[in-house]
């Protein structure tokens, strides 16, 4: 009998697909020293729900899953079919794989406790990002954040397993439901993005070990809101404009936090006097973002300190964000700084 060593075949008839997301997240699960393969499982769980999610998303149009719901949810915005129909599917996958405790959710006004006292890891999750955009056919996402549970493995949840500052994520990551779907993720060593391949129904490793560019050409703010906004946003938007740089501006945050990611830019979604706080959620919203940005070598602040630090105080709490390239943000800090109101103190 002949036997002969496998010689990988080096004419280029046919390319290689390269490296699916399962075989990815085996390999990395040695970044974890002692690692039981469970947060590999959960984001394997999150992978199939996205899956899922994306075949929704495609045949929205043609199969009357476009259009509002016909309910608001907790924080008074309308709800379309698709955020209930991205809940559910999330929700499910996330609770059959027993890796998970409780979930936060845009979509739910409580913390969901899954009964599962086994499981390590509380998830937040924005199920369906940008819903404005559903109908129109224009990029949507998903975002998510993962947290090890701080009580014990066995005992009921408790709020000092929800309420944990973004420094203590142990991974996060978006899907981009856009002219091609992407997963991308981090846990903490450097961010990689995969594009699904829906004929195969893989996601493949497209973008590897993602660095944002320092600097950028790129400003992302609804300019509508302009008159509401303080001397510093509009003192920097002035510079912006000044430099001659590009405003991109989709309504979707994970795809114009996407684009600035890759091409190097800012987005800015500042408190507003209807919302001092802005729009965004801290903890299934900015914390998995500030996560991805500082991981790829960008910075994420609400204009007084990093995202990351902010110590959640409710579920639903939102939160102003600027992120993006580094140089960028420094710049807006130093512009929303130098127009600080300084009360001065006076000592009778
Ligand atoms: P969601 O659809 O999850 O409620 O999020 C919408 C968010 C975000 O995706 C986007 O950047 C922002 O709302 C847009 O807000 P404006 O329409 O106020 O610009
Ligand atoms: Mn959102
Ligand atoms: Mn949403």
């Amino acid at each position: 009998m002949k036997i002969l060593p496998y010689q990988p075949d080096q004419s280029g008839m046919a390319y290689s697909v390269g490296t699916t997301l399962d075989r990815f997240i085996k390999l990395k699960q040695s970044d974890f020293p002692f690692a039981s393969g469970e947060l590999s499982q959960l984001l394997r769980d999150i992978a199939l729900a996205a899956k899922i999610v994306n075949r929704e998303t495609n045949r929205a149009g043609l199969a009357n899953i476009g259009g509002a719901f016909g309910q608001t949810n907790v924080q008074g915005e309308e709800q379309q079919k698709l955020d209930v129909i991205a809940n559910i599917r999330f929700m499910r996958a996330l609770s059959k794989g027993g890796e998970v405790c409780a979930i936060v959710s845009e979509e739910e006004d409580a913390v969901i406790d899954l009964q599962n006292n086994s499981g390590k890891y509380v998830v937040a999750i924005d199920p369906l990002d940008g819903s404005s955009n559903i109908d129109v056919n224009i990029s949507i996402g998903t975002i998510f954040s993962i947290y090890r549970r701080k009580t014990p493995i066995g005992s009921p949840i408790q709020e000092e397993d929800v309420m944990q500052p973004g420094t203590e994520q142990v991974a996060a990551g978006y899907v981009l439901y856009g002219s091609s779907t992407m997963l991308v993720y981090t846990t903490g060593f450097g961010v990689n993005g995969f594009t699904y391949e829906a004929s195969l129904g893989e996601f493949f490793l497209s973008h590897p070990n993602i660095e944002a560019p320092k600097n950028g050409k790129i400003y992302s703010i609804n300019e509508g809101l302009e008159k509401s906004w303080t001397d510093g946003i509009k003192d920097y938007i002035g510079f912006c404009k000044s430099e001659q740089l590009s405003a991109r501006y989709i309504g979707s945050l994970v795809a114009d936090f996407h684009r600035n990611l890759l091409k190097g830019g800012i987005y800015l979604y500042p408190g507003t006097q209807s919302n001092p706080n802005g729009k965004l959620r801290l903890l299934y919203e900015a914390n998995a973002l500030a996560f991805i940005a500082e991981q790829a070598g960008a910075k994420a602040t609400d204009g007084n300190q990093r995202i990351l630090e902010i110590q959640p105080t409710s579920l639903h709490q939102r939160t102003p964000l600027y992120i993006g390239s580094d140089k960028m943000v420094d710049e807006a800090l130093r512009r929303i700084a130098r127009h600080k109101q300084i009360i001065p103190t006076i000592n009778l």
